[in-house]
């Protein structure tokens, strides 16, 4: 791509969001291609904003953050069970809500063991697949309700939403980038036996996909079973294509194998860049430790490469991975960095 100026909208969000963040952005600033400005607007979102306002994600701010090319975030929640803040809000009102109405409809969670980084396997072999997954139906919709609430005769329903439309794009693209890796390997992981309807959906779009891309090898795994090999043997996998509640699930046990929530990057995803993808470490707020500069900002940095590589400059996009990979083998684990001085250590590689 050519050079010129990205609209970035950055959501630092609460606790450790913040300081995670100012590395990222630390990061990024160096990593960006000479000819490349990145001009960033600072969206002020979260618990923070809404215990002090009200306000969750305005109507006139979702239209500005629609402008940007690109959305960074830290991580949005407030302290545990503040009676303030109801479970759900930020949720289903501010996350849910940017990647329904941006139509981020690959959830990508790259899962890599580093050189260096202990696993809690003891032995995980060569450990690096990428989970597309699907990021704007399944259960997650807000399809359902409640009746007689509280009584016992309560009903509860969350209906799981899967139409051949959302299907077939996500798994065309898991495809895709199963085709550019070297194993060119894709596994569907759903439970067609039982939740025989959506599973026949994405059983049959899968086959028929498939078609379009020979070269890739394609494996099917009840997700049950894939969760065994997961920590048995994660390094059959390459690319995992699943849906939104499942991939959930998955992508924190494979944050978990790969070294934990301190490494773990997503990419909230619109293929056709018709709006903004969003990219945010997998954790949250982590109030145990906000403001402490305690957190590492590694997942934030790594999301950082993430964004590059979706804005086509993969090279910038390489050049933050392997400084990601070189602090990571070299770090001591007797003693413990602040969040800036990792941020600044990972900086200078990419810089010198
Ligand atoms: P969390 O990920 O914030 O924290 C879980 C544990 O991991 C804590 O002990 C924390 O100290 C530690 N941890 C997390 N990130 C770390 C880092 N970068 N470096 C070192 N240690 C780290 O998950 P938790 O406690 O369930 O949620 C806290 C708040 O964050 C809640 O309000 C939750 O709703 C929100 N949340 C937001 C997310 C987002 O914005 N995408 C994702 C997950 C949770
Ligand atoms: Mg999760």
């Amino acid at each position: 791509p050519s050079g010129g100026t990205l609209k970035l909208a950055v959501i630092p969000g609460d606790g450790i969001g913040q300081e995670v963040t100012a590395e990222a952005l630390k990061v990024l600033e160096v990593a960006a291609p000479a000819d490349v400005k990145f001009e960033t607007t600072r969206y002020d979102l979260g618990a923070e904003r809404y215990l002090a306002t009200g306000e969750v994600l305005p109507d006139s701010v979702l239209a500005e953050i629609r402008e940007h090319d690109a959305i960074l975030l830290g991580a949005v929640g407030g302290k545990p069970n503040d009676p303030n803040l109801p479970p759900g809000i930020l949720e289903r009102g501010l996350l849910l809500r940017l990647r329904f109405e941006l139509d981020h409809y690959v959830n990508l969670r790259p899962s890599r063991i580093f050189p260096g980084v202990v696993s809690p396997l003891a032995n995980p072999g060569d450990v690096d697949f990428v989970v597309v997954r699907e990021g704007t139906e399944g259960p997650y919709t807000g399809n359902g309700g409640a009746l007689r609430v509280g009584t016992p005769h309560e009903i509860a329903t969350e209906v799981s939403v899967n139409t051949a439309f959302g299907v077939e794009r996500v798994v065309r693209d898991a495809f895709s980038r199963a085709q550019r890796r070297p194993r060119q390997k894709l596994t569907l992981v759903h439970k067609t036996n039982v939740l025989v309807n959506a599973g026949a959906v994405w059983w049959r779009l899968t086959q028929e996909v498939a078609r379009e891309f020979p070269e890739v090898t394609v494996d099917y795994m009840h997700v049950d079973a894939a969760m065994i090999f997961m920590t048995t043997d994660p390094s059959r996998f390459d690319v995992i294509v699943t849906d939104n509640l499942f991939g959930d699930i998955i992508t924190d046990l494979a944050a978990a194998i790969t070294g934990g929530i301190g490494l773990a990057a997503s990419g909230n995803v619109n293929p056709d860049r018709t709006t903004p993808s969003m990219f945010e470490p997998v954790h949250g707020s982590a109030p145990d430790i906000a403001g402490q500069q305690k957190a590492d900002p590694t997942a934030a940095i790594l999301s950082v490469s993430l964004l590059l590589d979706h804005l086509g400059h993969t090279e910038a996009a390489a050049v933050v991975e392997a400084a990601v990979i070189a602090d990571l083998a070299e770090r001591d684990v007797a003693t413990t960095r602040r969040t800036a001085e990792v941020g600044d250590a990972i900086a200078a590689r990419v810089g010198g």
